[in-house]
């Protein structure tokens, strides 16, 4: 017998009135009609069950610190780092494990349910390392939480910035970090990306680094990122995020480096809602988007990915854990408006998102974990439209999360006396 059976759904890739087996955690079977009885069935009402939401680029050690010590008034990013230092010496690990748990909830509640998280690694105390690494261990049953050792102020800039990184990863921290564009120099950058990624090489670990975070044409570690990657042997275990940069390059330029990253199989993450609020900051008019070359890169079959970044923090005062909100703003900035361009936006917070952390048995597959997001929705195009409601949200068979359906009670002479809000009638 199955355990649950959810029947009359549209899945991402267009089908609809499909059934969904689970037998012990795991998706048994994918298929229009099932003989087969099930201890728990439901019908999905044609709504879109989705593989769950993954974001592949975050800061949790930050979440929920918006206005501590106070709010950033350039909305630059060298203001926001310059806050995060003032903050960091006040922080306690329960604070830190208290705001992470926080968010996690709210993940939880919008399907998002694998989160890669980038953890400072500049101060000695590895606190806010120790922190997330027991918060790891605490919502494993829920979220895959995977941690990035990350030198904010620099690896080679700051004090024992090699040795802090070094001991992060003998701690248990998954991916390996960095931040070549905050080193003192270019050349500076460019030995931090190489002595990372061949600290990543000698440990078999994955490297994930914040790679040109400026609008400046000429920061080009992601070159020497790329060239890492291929030297060292680490295609497809390396991802260059945010790479900002890049949208201002010179055309020539950016004609030769596209092919080098896809060659090197470096994925990029780009993070459309930081993205757009930080750079260009000091642009007058005409004022730059500041997002990397998005279709381009997917063009050049680079694995492109979306994260969210920040949430209320010195960055950021925005932001709810929501994958829909960040493809919805991915997709205006890049001018992805085409059907396609929207479906590989929504690729970009889920299949995209889950190959940069190399999340094994994720998908609507036979074989796959039963984790996914029921949403009031038909499609992808809707969902991210709407930025649809989780009617449900399954990890492993289990149901983690519920929300009513949204219903609007309409007091109109002449007109239905309920909608729900946006959905197209069918
Ligand atoms: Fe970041």
């Amino acid at each position: 017998m199955l355990d649950l059976l959810i029947s009359n759904c549209a899945l991402p890739d267009g089908r609809t009135g499909m059934g969904v087996a689970v037998q012990d955690g795991t998706i048994a079977a994918i298929a229009p009609q099932f003989e087969a009885p099930a201890r728990e069935t439901l019908d999905a009402g044609g709504y879109l069950l989705s593989p769950p939401f993954c974001d592949p680029h975050f800061h949790m050690d930050s979440v929920l610190t918006h206005g501590r010590p106070r709010v950033n008034q350039s909305g630059t990013l060298l203001e926001g780092i310059a806050l995060w230092g003032e903050l960091k010496p006040s922080l306690t690990a329960q604070d830190i494990a208290d705001r992470a748990l926080a968010y996690c909830d709210w993940a939880v509640a919008r399907g998002l349910l694998a989160i890669r998280s980038h953890v400072d690694t500049s101060d000695p105390s590895l606190l806010a390392v120790e922190a997330l690494l027991d918060v790891r261990r605490r919502v494993a049953p829920s979220i895959d939480l995977q941690l990035v050792a990350f030198p904010q102020d620099g690896v080679l800039r700051t004090r024992a910035g090699v040795d802090n990184l070094r001991r992060a990863l003998d701690l248990g921290v998954d991916v390996v970090g960095g931040i070549p564009h905050f080193e003192r120099t270019m050349s500076e950058g460019a030995a931090s990306v190489r002595l990372l990624c061949e600290i990543a090489a000698e440990r078999g670990k994955l490297v994930d680094m914040h790679c040109d975070e400026t609008d400046d044409p000429l920061s080009r570690h992601i070159e020497t990122l790329a060239f890492e990657a291929q030297r060292l042997g680490l295609q497809g275990r390396v991802t260059g995020s945010h790479c900002t940069s890049m949208h201002s390059m010179d055309n020539d330029y950016a004609g030769k480096l596209l092919p080098l990253i896809a060659e090197s199989g470096v994925s990029i993450v780009a993070n459309p809602l930081i993205n757009i609020t930080l750079q260009g900051r000091r642009d007058s008019y005409p004022k730059r988007r500041g997002m990397t070359r998005v279709p381009q890169l997917m063009d050049a079959g680079v694995t492109v990915a979306f994260g969210h970044d920040c949430a209320p923090d010195p960055w950021y005062g925005l932001g709810s854990g929501d994958m829909l909100e960040v493809a919805h703003m991915g997709l205006h900035v890049a001018q992805m408006t085409s059907q396609a361009g929207i479906r590989a936006c929504y690729e970009a917070v889920t299949g995209n998102a889950a190959k940069v952390m190399h999340l094994e048995r994720y998908g609507l597959a036979p074989g796959c974990d039963a984790s996914f997001v029921l949403l009031q929705a038909r499609d992808p195009v809707e969902a991210i439209r709407l930025r649809a409601n989780r009617l449900k949200v399954w990890r492993q068979g289990k149901l983690l999360a519920e929300t009513a359906p949204l219903v609007t009670t309409l007091h109109l002479a002449g007109r239905p006396p309920a909608v729900r809000p946006g959905e197209i009638r069918r």
